[in-house]
């Protein structure tokens, strides 16, 4: 462990990129004869050998209330379970990985593991988010004036997916994030994760070498949100 403490922590060119010109090379402070980060950072917590879903949400999602308020509130509203499931996951990629295109990381982190309709929907919620339906009673967010100013216009891109999603025969099944995605949610009302474990038993197929280490499509995205800084 003391070894590990000692360990020179390089961040990815990603974490810094704005707050630095990333066109500079990223400035790698002198080994003094220390070794570089390759595994583990000591100063997150631990995670298991073989991590599940579950291991994720404890020890790199960060307070899921958001997501799991949304995840109850499909339950409550009857929605079947590839509905509480994509709503349990629709925004993991903010929680533990990268903000921008959550939808897509998203999609792309569960999609080994879950029905091709959930991670489709996680997909196109991003883009649905932007766009009315009032069929279901969803309008554009007043949070999102308030988030990005009266004049946000979507990229184009987010244009194209709407259009093509609006289309599809899983289009329900992502609008229904945006249904249940809360963002005036209440910070008292508190969900716990146990809540939903026969619905992730059910409809997330756990690899059994642990997330991460599956050789699944996604396996690293898991492994780089289980060791953030690795070198390399
Ligand atoms: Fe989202
Ligand atoms: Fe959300």
């Amino acid at each position: 462990m003391i070894e590990e403490l000692d360990r020179i922590v390089v961040k990815s060119v990603i974490y810094t990129s704005g707050e630095r010109d990333p066109r500079v090379p990223v400035p790698r402070p002198p080994d003094q004869g220390k070794f570089y980060m390759m595994g583990h950072d000591s100063r997150l917590p631990r995670m298991p050998d073989k991590p599940t879903l579950c291991d994720f949400f404890r020890y790199r999602f960060g307070p899921s209330n958001h997501v799991m308020q949304s995840a109850r509130l499909a339950q409550k509203s009857g929605a079947n379970e590839k509905v509480v499931l994509a709503c349990l996951l629709h925004d993991i990629s903010v929680a533990g990985f990268i903000r921008g295109d959550h939808g897509y990381w998203g999609a792309q982190l569960v999609e080994p593991y879950v029905d091709a309709e959930v991670s489709w929907a996680i997909r196109y919620h991003q883009a649905l988010r932007f766009f009315p339906d009032e069929s279901v009673g969803y309008r554009y967010p007043e949070s999102y004036i308030k988030l990005f100013g009266p004049d946000y216009k979507p990229e184009p891109y987010i244009e194209r997916d709407y259009q093509y999603a609006r289309e599809h025969k899983w289009y329900m099944t992502s609008r229904l994030i945006t249904v249940n995605d809360l963002y005036a949610f209440d910070p008292a009302m508190q969900v716990q994760l146990e809540e939903f474990t026969d619905i992730v038993g059910r409809n997330f197929k756990q690899p059994k070498e642990g997330l991460g280490f599956d050789a699944s499509p996604s396996a690293h995205m898991w492994r780089t949100m289980m060791w953030p800084t690795k070198y390399l």
